[in-house]
């Protein structure tokens, strides 16, 4: 393993002997706890925010089925998700996904399955056709639009290409979403320091992208994703456009990130991470999840 940085002091993912099935909807009531926010030490915790409306009540009725979990107190629940694009693609089909608070999920699956339209309603760029998403509490259907930037605080958002400001230096990269949601300059600064010590990229804070490596420009894009102290980071292909060892710092990255207590939802095609890590694996294709557990990667996509 490289050694950079924080990125050393990463804890080693626990590997189970064999592929067991992920938790069904049956054994969820008790794996759906609170976890403390990953940032708060690092961060400023983002402002209590009660959701716009209770959730759909046909999917959270606590004690009206010793079955059905409150899902309202996942970080993410999908309800027979389906989503047809305007062309009559159908992207995904009859989805069932929930994930507690604090889980690490690997998003695989071939070219053109459905893992960035997934992505894609989690953080409110397209709407589901039929069926419920919920996301940190909030049925996306029914969020106000002027209440999407409340969502957008409880998210993470990284991307295979970085999309980083190249006339900004790594701080104001990072410093950049907070400035235009109106928090104070004053607690801005302190927020970004938190944010890229975090990523152990303190020292090239006055460096543009073009003045750094693809995965220090990575590691910017994920301060910039922690510094608002988000409960889920979804990444889609965050190692896409690096090499293996980088690739791997990133993961560590992520891997801590995680541990702190920010729910993790991760898109990728690398089959030798995820087989290594023996985290839970949700395979789509053809738009329908076809397997849903902790193991490995097991096709090549
Ligand atoms: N805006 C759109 N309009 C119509 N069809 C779309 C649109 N976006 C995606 N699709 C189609 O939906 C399907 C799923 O695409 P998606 O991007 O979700 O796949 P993916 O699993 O992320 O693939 P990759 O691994 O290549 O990133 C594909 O057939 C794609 O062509
Ligand atoms: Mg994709």
């Amino acid at each position: 393993m490289p050694s950079r940085g924080r990125l050393t002091d990463a804890p080693v993912a626990s590997v189970p002997a064999v592929a067991e099935p992920y938790v069904t909807f049956s054994h969820l009531r008790a794996s759906l706890r609170p976890r403390a926010g990953a940032l708060e030490a690092v961060a400023p915790a983002p402002s209590a925010l009660t959701p716009d409306r209770p959730a759909d009540p046909a999917l959270a009725r606590p004690g009206a089925d010793a079955t059905i979990p409150d899902l309202r107190h996942a970080a993410i629940a999908l309800h027979d998700v389906t989503k047809v694009y305007p062309n009559g693609k159908r992207a995904l089909i009859e989805v069932d996904l929930v994930v507690p608070e604090g889980d690490f999920i690997f998003l695989v699956g071939p070219s053109g399955a459905g893992k960035s339209t997934l992505i894609k309603l989690l953080i409110r760029d397209e709407l589901a056709t039929t069926g419920t998403v919920l996301v940190a509490g909030r049925d996306l259907a029914r969020l106000r639009r002027r209440h999407v930037p409340h969502l957008r605080r409880e998210i993470g958002i990284i991307f295979q290409d970085f999309k980083l400001l190249p006339s900004k230096t790594v701080h104001e990269n990072v410093g950049f979403a907070l400035e235009v949601t109106g928090t104070p300059r004053r607690e801005v600064g302190p927020a970004v320091e938190r944010a890229l010590a975090l990523v152990g990229l303190s020292a090239q804070a006055e460096q543009r992208p073009n003045q750094l490596s693809g995965g220090e420009q990575q590691r910017t894009a994920i301060a910039r994703a922690m510094v608002h102290g988000p409960r889920i980071i979804i990444a889609d292909e965050p190692t896409g456009n690096l090499d293996p060892l980088i690739s791997w710092e990133i993961i560590q990255l992520l891997l801590r990130i995680n541990e702190l207590g920010t729910t993790v939802l991760m898109a990728t095609h690398n089959a030798e991470v995820v087989t290594a890590l023996r985290k839970r694996v949700v395979a789509l294709e053809e738009g329908r999840i076809v397997r849903d557990e902790v193991g490995g990667y097991h096709r090549q996509y």
